[in-house]
């Protein structure tokens, strides 16, 4: 468990462009935090990260999911906020992104389907910052924070 103290937006970012370094084909990141906590930010620093900054990051809020090419695989950034029943994650090619990466927000609204072996952020509101909290579940996870968050 890692706990990190993100005084600004650029540094959600930065949490954001860290965690590209480590991801891998077949990765799960559940962001999880309130309205506002900076999950959005945060994935749009990874993205950026992964595929170039001049990279246009749109919130799926409305559209739930965008695919990115990414560079040795592709990248799924989902926003479960407004899915009704957790079944309906097959719909918008849940099962596919065991082939690439994955970033949820509102990662709770995919019950069961969500993977067990995963990285779970949690992001809170702390004075005008965030303060963020690493959470790795499964295989592999823990080795590599440790690498790269030492
Ligand atoms: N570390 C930080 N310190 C201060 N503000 C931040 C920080 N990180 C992000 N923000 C700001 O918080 C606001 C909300 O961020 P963001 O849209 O990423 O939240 P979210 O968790 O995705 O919300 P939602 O659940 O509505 O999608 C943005 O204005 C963003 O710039
Ligand atoms: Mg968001």
């Amino acid at each position: 468990m890692r706990i990190l103290e993100l005084a600004s937006d650029a540094d959600t970012r930065a949490l954001g462009a860290r965690l590209a370094l480590l991801l891998r084909r077949g990765d799960v990141i559940a962001l999880h935090g309130d309205l506002g906590a900076g999950k959005t930010t945060l994935a749009r620093g990874l993205i950026r990260s992964l595929l170039g900054h001049e990279e246009e990051v749109p919130s799926p809020t409305y559209t739930l999911v965008q695919m990115y090419e990414g560079p040795g695989f592709p990248l799924w950034h989902f926003d479960l906020y407004r899915l009704e029943n957790a079944d309906d994650v097959q719909e918008l090619g849940w099962d596919e992104t065991q082939g690439g990466a994955a970033l949820i927000e509102w990662p709770d609204r995919a019950g069961k389907h969500l993977p067990a072996c995963r990285l779970d952020v949690f992001l809170e509101i702390s004075g005008d910052g965030r303060r963020a909290r690493l959470e790795p579940g499964g295989e592999g996870w823990q080795e590599r924070l440790d690498e790269r968050f030492a």
